[in-house]
């Protein structure tokens, strides 16, 4: 793997096509100045996934497969930009499903390769925390990242110059997982964050006590694996009336699982003498969870920032914006860069700086 970083900070990219594949949305994007978004195109793959309640890597991989060449030009076309006049291509290269990454990886090194346009792998966390920084001028580092999605849940303290430092995350499920697999357990439809969330529209949050898991600890980490059970006994426990209760379980278990996010987020910003919190992934995008935080974050003086609710989920405009800020601090990444499954966000192993 070569991986190298220039004398000096460059001024950053003018053009700069991202793209994502690594999960079930094959996504490309194109950035200008690391801030306007010019285009987005996502290509997502419920219909491939719905028959299975969840994401079959093999199938994510082979539709990616099928369609990344049609994404990546879409999103150029859509720019009004030919290949030739990137500026850079900035590639999510971990963590996720690794052959869904794979994808992604091969295509930007190559188009990279043939035209001969600087490429930069990302942390696909830090495409998250970009989405909230491109939509939110008026966020500024330092800040307080909270993020959440089907595969992580964890607090960093964000900085301008040295990498996210970890304050906490789940020691079992991500939140969004719990969202998931609550709406397989209420018979919900697949994918499961949404659909519970429109559950419990109709719902009582206070219907069932269910358990605010480590909320009273000290700590900063989470856990969502016990909040689940809870939820499925009480499933149990409903019988032949579980479908008039849905809508009372779906609330009570979001109401748990993202009280548990807003308290522990706001003591860990005043633990950590920050005043801004950024809430970036799929689960950003819970209007609970939206509200929940901007009204106690105001009382507490932390003022709560989300990503519009097209860059919440999976996207590759924010990896175009994550992707800049890299190019700009001169870093570059070569024909050898690999995909990385599990990667934590402060030790990317493929680069210098990852801001
Ligand atoms: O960031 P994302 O698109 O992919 C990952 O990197 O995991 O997040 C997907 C997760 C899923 O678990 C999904 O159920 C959850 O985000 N999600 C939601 C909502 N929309 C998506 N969870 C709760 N409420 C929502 N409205
Ligand atoms: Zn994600």
């Amino acid at each position: 793997m070569s991986s190298e970083r220039s004398e000096g900070e460059a001024a950053t990219p003018r053009w700069v096509l991202g793209i994502e594949s690594s999960c079930d949305e094959m996504a490309a994007a194109v950035v200008e100045h690391g801030i306007e978004v010019r285009s987005s195109s996502v290509h997502g793959q419920l219909d491939v996934h719905r028959p299975y309640g969840g994401v079959v890597p093999e199938l994510a991989s082979r539709d990616h497969l099928r369609t990344v060449s049609q994404v990546a030009e879409a999103a150029l076309s859509e720019a009004g930009l030919s290949v030739t006049e990137l500026d850079g291509i900035a590639v999510t290269a971990g963590p996720g499903l690794l052959g869904s990454l794979l994808v992604g990886l091969s295509f930007g090194k190559a188009l990279a390769w043939r035209y001969g346009v600087p490429l930069v792998g990302v942390h696909h966390l830090a495409g998250h925390l970009a989405a909230a920084e491109i939509a939110e001028p008026e966020l500024a580092r330092p800040y307080l990242g909270l993020v959440v999605s089907g595969g992580h849940t964890a607090l960093y303290r964000i900085t301008d110059d040295t990498a996210p430092a970890l304050l906490g995350q789940t020691r079992d499920d991500a939140v969004g997982e719990a969202f998931d697999k609550v709406a397989k357990l209420l018979g919900l439809p697949y994918p499961g964050g949404p659909s519970v969330s429109a559950a419990a529209e109709h719902g009582d949050a206070k219907a069932f006590p269910f358990p605010r898991p480590m909320q009273d600890r000290a700590d900063f980490d989470f856990s969502y694996s016990g909040l689940k059970t809870a939820v499925a006994l009480a499933v149990e426990a409903q019988g032949e009336g579980l479908a008039a209760a849905v809508p009372d379980l779906a609330a009570s278990f979001q109401a748990a699982a993202t009280d548990v996010l807003v308290s522990k987020s706001l003591r860990a910003a005043n633990a950590e003498g920050l005043g801004q919190v950024a809430v970036v992934g799929g689960v950003a995008a819970n209007t609970r969870l939206r509200e929940e935080m901007a009204g106690h974050g105001a009382a507490a003086g932390v003022r709560a920032f989300f990503p519009p609710m097209a860059l919440c989920t999976d996207n590759a405009a924010m990896i175009a914006a994550a992707g800049a800020r890299l190019l700009a601090q001169g870093e570059r990444h070569g024909l050898g860069l690999g995909a990385f499954s599990r990667v934590p966000l402060d030790q990317a192993p493929w680069a210098q700086a990852q801001g």
